[in-house]
């Protein structure tokens, strides 16, 4: 008897690399590090909700008086711009860096992201981005809501007081001190509670602490695991 032909191989997804993690976890720019490591592109969906944060601003100063339906209408200007080793959010053809991290933005952006239907736009554009080209994407749930089935899946944590000195380094481009690392912490924290329910880990998602981890050695192991999963996939 002839033996059934074997099925024909699954057309194959570009990889995804999902991190996901707390504020402040050093995500984003671990994620474009390890994107140029690898020859993917950079997806940052935090940056996505700043955006469409950014375009409902633009429309009406005054959150308060923000319904789900405003933020929606106003998402429609805001898209993701591909690039070499990343996919940019734009507002209409302006690029929004300095915006997207300013304090209006900070201050509204948690409200813009618990707003169910402004999650499912944001899901489709990274979707989208990852439909045709391998990503590294950040966020909260990119390895859980977005990407069930993303080969690779991180879950980065550091230590609260760790996490508020890095930024304020970032701020400041000088050594904190204490008193100013201790009321970062404590914003920190009540921005981790204002978050808690979106961020998710995955149980299958390998935890990093990087508390005691310089960027390049998180960056390693991600690039380590990434090149494992690429080998397996062959
Ligand atoms: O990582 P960030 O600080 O740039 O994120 C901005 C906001 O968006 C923050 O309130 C958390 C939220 N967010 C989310 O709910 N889900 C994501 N996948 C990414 C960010």
């Amino acid at each position: 008897m002839p033996l059934p032909k074997p099925a024909a191989p699954e057309r194959r997804r570009p990889l995804v690399v999902a991190i996901d993690g707390p504020a402040a976890s050093g995500k984003s720019s671990t994620a474009k590090w390890v994107a140029k490591e690898l020859g993917f592109r950079h997806v940052d969906s935090g940056a996505l909700y700043r955006a469409v944060t950014a375009a409902a601003l633009a429309r009406q100063a005054d959150s308060q008086e923000w319904s789900e339906d405003d933020v929606l209408a106003a998402a429609a200007v805001v898209r993701l711009e591909p690039g070499e080793t990343s996919f940019e959010p734009r507002l209409g053809d302006a690029a929004i860096d300095d915006e997207l991290r300013g304090a209006a933005v900070t201050a509204a952006v948690s409200l813009v992201a618990k707003m169910p239907r402004v999650r499912e736009w944001v899901n489709a554009r990274v979707r989208e981005a990852a439909a045709g080209h391998p990503v590294v994407v950040d966020g909260r749930d990119m390895g859980t809501a977005v990407f069930p089935r993303a080969r690779v899946k991180i879950f980065l944590v550091a230590d609260p007081w760790e996490r508020a000195k890095r930024r304020l380094l970032q701020r400041f481009e000088r050594l904190p001190t204490d008193e100013e690392i201790a009321e970062e912490t404590d914003a920190l924290v009540r921005r981790d509670a204002k978050d808690e329910s979106q961020t998710q880990r995955a149980p299958e998602a390998v935890l990093i602490d990087t508390t005691y981890l310089t960027q390049e050695q998180q960056v390693e192991r991600i690039v380590a695991l990434a090149r494992s999963a690429m080998r397996l996939s062959r």
